[in-house]
């Protein structure tokens, strides 16, 4: 891994760990932020905890344990946790005022749950950007989490990456016509990012078209690496989100959320899954082995309009890290602006 925090995650950001399902009242399950094992736990009344996966006994990880009356307790030798992270109770202690466990403590992580999904920042706050929100009541959802052998920062520029989709993503449903055509498109500023303003996708992909009216899409990027794609059809409204959380040893979590509130759609979840995980699955291929090509060498050269947006997610990051170093307000650096590509 590079020394340059540019070239890292950046630390102590709301990352997406996994779906609220995995963890269920009374369960714990591993998750991780980067090399930062963590368990996320809930306790019977739903309310969820996030602590360092590690007992600092002998480095038993926690996961593996049980909730047990609100405590968690380490399945080699008994200690037990309150979910604040303090030692409560060692059990093997004779004479339990011999030994100060309670100055033993886990490090403790700020959990949130949004949307159906749960979300960690490594540190006890949980710092700004915002953790996604919807928009609308969905009544259907669909969530796909793929690991990827490449580095935060490609995966992340791949959501901000017009000129792939017409090599990557080269589906009859989602690209019909097999030409490039000149793409007009505005871009202002928005929190911790930009935003591709409102359009009417006319020549729209069969996808959209399915939706009957002529839909309005809305696409905004946002640090760390967050994607919310909106399109609004009348009152029809499907959210497509999608993340990318850094996972140990340099790879990362390809997370893409779809929520709708149009109930015919909840028919057609099946064949939804498969074609996000082609979808997905096409980007996954590509990022590997162009990580490859990056671990050789790992410079990349970023050329016109089609890259502009990588440029910025570079700048917005940059200011972040500026920021925060500085004990400063994030300023975003970006202007409103028109970009021309073939796409
Ligand atoms: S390693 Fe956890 S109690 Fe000993
Ligand atoms: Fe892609």
């Amino acid at each position: 891994m590079t020394g340059d925090p540019l070239r890292r995650p950046l630390d102590d950001v709301w990352y997406c760990v996994g779906e609220s399902r995995l963890v269920r009242p009374g369960r714990l399950a591993a998750v991780a932020v980067g090399d930062e094992a963590i368990v996320v736990g809930r306790e019977e009344s739903g309310a969820l905890f996030a602590l360092r996966d590690r007992c600092p006994h002998r480095g038993m990880a926690l996961s593996a344990g049980k909730l047990v009356e609100g405590a968690l307790v380490c399945p080699f030798h008994g200690w037990r946790f309150a979910p604040d992270g303090r030692c409560t109770a060692i059990p093997a202690l004779a004479r339990r005022d011999e030994a100060q466990f309670g100055s033993v403590r886990l490090p403790r992580f700020a959990v949130a749950e949004r949307a159906g999904l749960i979300w960690v920042a490594t540190g006890e706050t949980g710092a700004a950007p915002p953790i996604p929100e919807l928009t609308f009541e969905p009544c259907g959802q669909l969530v796909e989490i793929l690991e990827v052998e490449a580095s935060y920062d490609l995966v992340a520029l791949s959501f901000v990456d017009p000129a792939h989709v017409a090599y990557v993503h080269d589906l009859w449903w989602w690209r019909p016509s097999k030409t490039l055509k000149e793409k007009v498109k505005h871009f202002a500023p928005s929190p911790f990012g930009f935003t591709m303003t409102s359009h009417t996708a006319k020549t729209a992909s069969l996808a959209y078209r399915l939706l009957g009216a002529v839909p309005q899409v809305e696409i905004e990027f946002r640090l760390p690496g967050v994607r919310l794609e909106r399109i609004d059809a009348g009152r029809r409204q499907i959210a497509n989100y999608t993340f990318a959380s850094p996972l140990p040893n340099g790879r990362t979590a390809l997370i893409n959320a779809m929520y709708w509130n149009w109930p015919l759609l909840n028919a057609f979840k099946p064949l939804g899954r498969r074609l996000m995980r082609q979808f997905l699955g096409q980007d996954r291929d590509v990022l590997q082995i162009a990580q490859r090509g990056l671990d050789r060498k790992p410079a990349m050269v970023l050329m016109g309009e089609s890259d502009v947006q990588s440029q910025w997610y570079f700048s917005l990051k940059r200011e972040f890290l500026r920021a925060r170093a500085a004990g400063e307000a994030f300023a975003n650096p970006l202007e409103p602006r028109e970009l021309r590509w073939r796409s």
